[in-house]
């Protein structure tokens, strides 16, 4: 009976954490975990292939990163409940072969109204939540609230600021939403991302936020001792001169490191695309697509930009890096 018991309370926690990982403290120490968004298919039949990419590249990187958090448009979405549990379904059946635990972000493409906001709630749980990780705090707000007009405010705000007063002594914060809400581009300047969100994070020292949406790697620069990322690279279609990619971010004491990883592999720095931007022809930019490959420049570890087979330009002279290469096993 009492073994019953026990079986019992198990499946009821494993319900209770849904598909999502299982929160928990851990002891100390140095650990990985990945961001990737917009892995959304462009038709409602299957997952894109480079989704499935990613996940085979992250899948092989070890040490194993100790958890994801998928920023969100997941589905394509944006139809009727039939149809979007089915896209749901394909969503979890290729998310399945994903080795470490998930974390899921809502997008626009999700959630676009309270009929699928109440679709993904009953699926996956809360739109906005909080967990610990060996010390540092995660958080993961919604950008698509039908009753905060795609802003951070309300309620969530309150909730925001009440959460990172009670852990303003973990050892590192890192916050993600779906929309890059601190851009002045579609509308989303008057999002009060910059007037009543960003004062938070910098007062309660947050390290580090990514957002997804705009499917390409930027990287936003460090604002008040917060560092702004977009990856939006998942598997939806790209911008012009964007590639597939992920990022890797290690948390090693008070060291917090990012890079970029793409659909081969390849382990770039965390601001080769701020770079290539700034060293690259536009026509070029334009152009190419997915075609920044690690090499050696001068004898020296760089990131070029290959186009048409030839080293067209230096992305950024970067040092060996440190992690174990994804491909190299
Ligand atoms: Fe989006």
């Amino acid at each position: 009976m009492k073994w019953r018991s026990l079986f019992l309370l198990a499946i009821l926690v494993a319900v209770l954490t849904g598909c999502r990982g299982t929160p928990h403290q851990g002891a100390p120490g140095r650990f990985s975990f990945v961001a990737i968004g917009d892995t959304r298919h462009y038709s409602r039949i299957a997952q894109p292939q480079a989704y499935r990419d990613n996940i085979k590249q992250i899948n092989r990187i070890r040490p194993r990163p100790e958890f994801v958090v998928n920023l969100g448009d997941l589905i394509l979405g944006h139809a009727d409940r039939d149809m979007t549990i089915w896209e749901w379904e394909e969503f979890d059946r290729v998310t399945a072969k994903l080795k470490p635990p998930l974390y899921l972000v809502a997008g626009n493409h999700d959630v676009w109204d309270e009929h699928s906001l109440a679709l993904f709630i009953e699926r996956y749980g809360p739109t906005y939540y909080s967990f610990d990780h060996r010390g540092s705090h995660f958080v993961i707000l919604c950008s698509e609230l039908p009753v905060e007009d795609g802003h951070i405010a309300g309620a969530q705000l309150e909730w925001l600021a009440a959460d990172l007063q009670k852990h303003a002594d973990a050892e590192h914060i890192f916050v993600f939403l779906h929309r890059p809400l601190w851009v002045s581009h579609r509308g989303m300047a008057r999002s009060g991302w910059n007037e009543h969100v960003h004062p938070l994070l910098a007062k309660y020292g947050v390290d580090v936020v990514f957002a997804s949406h705009d499917h390409e790697f930027k990287n936003y620069g460090v604002q008040d001792g917060v560092q702004y990322y977009v990856t939006g690279g998942g598997g939806a279609p790209l911008v012009a001169g964007a590639f597939y990619h992920f990022m890797l971010t290690t948390v090693d004491g008070a060291e917090v490191s990012s890079v970029v990883i793409d659909t081969k592999g390849n382990m770039l720095p965390h601001d080769v695309v701020t770079a290539q931007a700034r060293t690259t022809p536009s026509e070029v930019r334009s152009t190419v697509s997915g075609a920044i490959r690690n090499g050696t420049l001068g004898g020296k570890h760089a990131s070029v930009l290959v186009w048409d087979s030839h080293v067209v330009e230096l992305a950024i002279p970067c040092e060996e890096p440190g992690l174990a290469r994804p491909n190299s096993q």
